[in-house]
């Protein structure tokens, strides 16, 4: 997404702008504020403060467990650090899916207590109540169809969604979450030619992510692009760092120094000195 100043805060109207004039959005996770200030200074336009979280924070085997109370402190920290992008915030499970009312108790509990400008939710026709209460009280919502973590039981697992015949529903998804009021729509794990025609249709950005390059932006969880997460990834994870290799290679020489005695040496002590 290209920006008239440099620096400017992103707001959601500049989402809109982007699809518009062809500008690709680009966006990643963050649960940090080391993390948040570096994405940001490399102009990533939307840092998302993910209930990915549950996985690659916190460890537990689904993004299902974690709460509000845990991802509340991550979103703050983000927002406090983020100077330029969009801080959005993905409501926990089991935090919005059951009234207009919850969802809009919990999303503003996310705007009072952590400052991030936006809110994500799962689900396309069946979340779009929840999705207009929010939008009319002023909080912007980001949708999220295709495949949906938060329900992998009730999906059979990481499968792919909107192939052959489910293309008709996940496009009525996707326009109900426009229809809702939301700002942006993500789609995970979606053939490449269903999320540019899917994209093609809607006035809204689509932010991809498993989805092909046809999308209006993409979004990757930042400990799979940059080499964090050990073990298998997806096939829609482009590493683009070692950063176990390095972090290991790093502690592995702290290690052996701490071992030898040769670190600390002399210029890392204090001196016994009156000041
Ligand atoms: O929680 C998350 O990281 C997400 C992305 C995968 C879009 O929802």
């Amino acid at each position: 997404m290209s920006q008239p100043e440099p620096r400017k805060r992103i707001r959601t109207r500049h989402f809109a702008q982007a699809k518009a004039a062809g500008h690709k959005i680009t966006a990643l996770t963050s649960y940090d504020a080391l993390t948040a200030a570096i994405f940001d200074a490399a102009d990533v336009d939307l840092l998302l403060v993910g209930d990915s979280a549950a996985n690659v924070v916190l460890g537990y085997q689904t993004t299902l467990p974690i709460t509000t109370d845990e991802l509340i402190p991550m979103a703050r920290a983000v927002a406090s650090a983020a100077q330029r992008a969009l801080v959005v915030a993905d409501l926990p499970f089991g935090s919005y899916e059951n009234s207009p009312e919850q969802a809009w108790q919990t999303a503003s509990r996310f705007m009072k207590e952590t400052n991030v400008a936006a809110v994500k939710l799962e689900g396309g026709e069946r979340m779009a109540a929840q999705i207009r209460r929010l939008t009319e009280s002023g909080i912007p919502v980001c949708g999220h169809v295709g495949f949906t973590p938060q329900s992998e039981h009730g999906l059979g697992g990481h499968v792919v969604q909107g192939r052959g015949a489910a293309e008709a529903q996940l496009l009525a998804d996707a326009l109900a979450v426009e229809r809702a009021g939301a700002f942006a729509v993500v789609l995970e794990m979606v053939p490449a030619d269903v999320a540019q025609r899917v994209t093609e249709q809607l006035q809204i950005p689509t932010i991809g992510i498993g989805a092909g390059a046809g999308c209006d932006g993409q979004i990757l969880v930042w400990q799979d692009a940059f080499g964090l997460t050990t073990g298998r990834t997806p096939r829609f994870v482009r590493r683009y760092a070692d950063l176990a290799g390095v972090l290991g290679e790093a502690a592995r020489h702290y290690v052996d120094d701490v071992r030898s005695g040769a670190y600390p040496s002399e210029a890392e002590n204090y001196e016994n000195t009156q000041q």
